[in-house]
């Protein structure tokens, strides 16, 4: 008997059919942002990469159609190209190669896939500043002044560190995750539970400089992706580690962004924008946060507190599908109104892909499946 609300089975059936008609127009390509209703294509190397490539796994998982995951696999052989070439690959390795290389080998055991996950992995290990302890976060082509620069979205990268400690038996890549993210506690994570966008070190002394605003509003607001990011990779992190201080601090970003959410369940590109600002939404932020509250459910002791967060998520997920969801056909993309950089007015309430991979991805989450990473 199915004891889920009809809304929840229509929003999950409905975006699993977007996506397998949307394969047939877009194939094995690089969606960012939809425009004019249609799916763009950024370069292999962009950090958004491999978020259709994991929407194609996800349908497959649910309708076992061929033709999903023929066009995911296509996704994985272009992803090589950036990750030889090297010097465009940056620490968004993963979020370009968990939902690709990774679902593919621990979905079909596929050799190749498990080299390139390692591969990417190594990358990442090795953007690690000693002094500093953190990840550095971009490279020399995307801003020559980033070489002390972390950024809080790194957290959600760090599940690939985790994978590759437990594949190889090697406990390195743990180690570095284990330190970036203390590194975040101790430099990101301010008093009311918030956190900026970029923290800024002394590359060569490893010593704090200074928060920079980065797509937020400025060094001390709250850009409401980030605090998606810190929701759902500190909750990462607690499940891989154990460590109660990720839990305790997911938790309380968690009840932050909750706390300040508007009663239509999308907030602001920053919680604390201005007044005249507040047109732009992040839906993205919702998302993310939706499918990371439901982890941080799965973490708590307290059967109340376990319900508050399952709740909280349901209840994201349910303002998405009212309010943000198209279903319609007359565009690619699932959700609208996401906000890509309001600073410099960077595809502002538009549909974008990580927006419809997490709302997919917690909406499998609740239909009895785990998330990719
Ligand atoms: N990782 C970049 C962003 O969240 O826009």
């Amino acid at each position: 008997m199915d004891h889920r609300p009809d809304w929840l089975n229509h929003a999950y059936t409905e975006s699993l059919n977007k996506i397998r008609t949307v394969s047939r127009k877009i194939g094995a390509s690089f969606p960012h942002v939809c425009l004019n209703g249609s799916y763009n294509c950024e370069e292999a190397s962009f950090w958004t990469s491999g978020f259709w490539g994991g929407l194609l796994w996800l349908a497959y998982r649910e309708t076992k159609e061929e033709s999903l995951r023929e066009l995911a696999e296509t996704i994985e052989q272009k992803l090589n190209v950036p990750l030889h070439d090297f010097y465009d690959i940056h620490h968004d390795v993963g979020f370009m190669y968990l939902p690709t290389a990774v679902v593919n080998y621990q979905w079909t055991g596929n050799e190749e896939s498990r080299r390139t996950g390692l591969i990417a992995a190594s990358h990442l290990a090795g953007r690690f500043n000693l002094k500093g302890q953190f990840i550095r976060a971009w490279t020399d082509r995307v801003d020559p002044n980033s070489t002390g620069w972390a950024i809080i979205d790194c957290l959600m990268n760090l599940p690939l560190l985790f994978w590759a400690s437990k594949e190889t038996s090697d406990p390195r890549f743990r180690h570095i995750a284990v330190a970036h993210a203390d590194t975040v506690l101790k430099h990101f994570v301010r008093e009311d539970w918030t956190v900026p966008h970029i923290v800024s070190f002394d590359p060569e002394t490893g010593e704090k400089i200074e928060n920079l605003g980065g797509q937020g509003l400025g060094p001390d607001s709250a850009w409401s992706r980030g605090q998606a990011w810190a929701i759902y990779g500190f909750a990462i992190a607690a499940r891989e580690t154990g460590k109660p201080e990720y839990r305790l601090a997911a938790q309380n970003i968690a009840n932050y962004f909750l706390s300040h959410l508007p009663e239509d369940q999308v907030p602001y590109w920053d919680f604390r924008s201005e007044d005249k600002d507040k047109f732009a939404r992040d839906s993205t932020a919702s998302a993310c946060t939706a499918s990371g509250l439901l982890e941080l459910s799965a973490l708590m002791e307290e059967e109340s507190e376990k319900s508050f967060y399952y709740e909280r998520a349901l209840a994201i997920l349910k303002g998405l599908y009212d309010n943000y969801a198209d279903f319609s056909g007359r565009q690619d993309a699932i959700l609208t109104k996401g906000t890509v950089s309001y600073p410099v007015n960077k595809h502002v309430n538009v549909p974008i892909i990580y927006g419809d991979y997490y709302f997919v991805e917690a909406l499998g989450k609740l239909h009895g499946h785990p998330g990719l990473f």
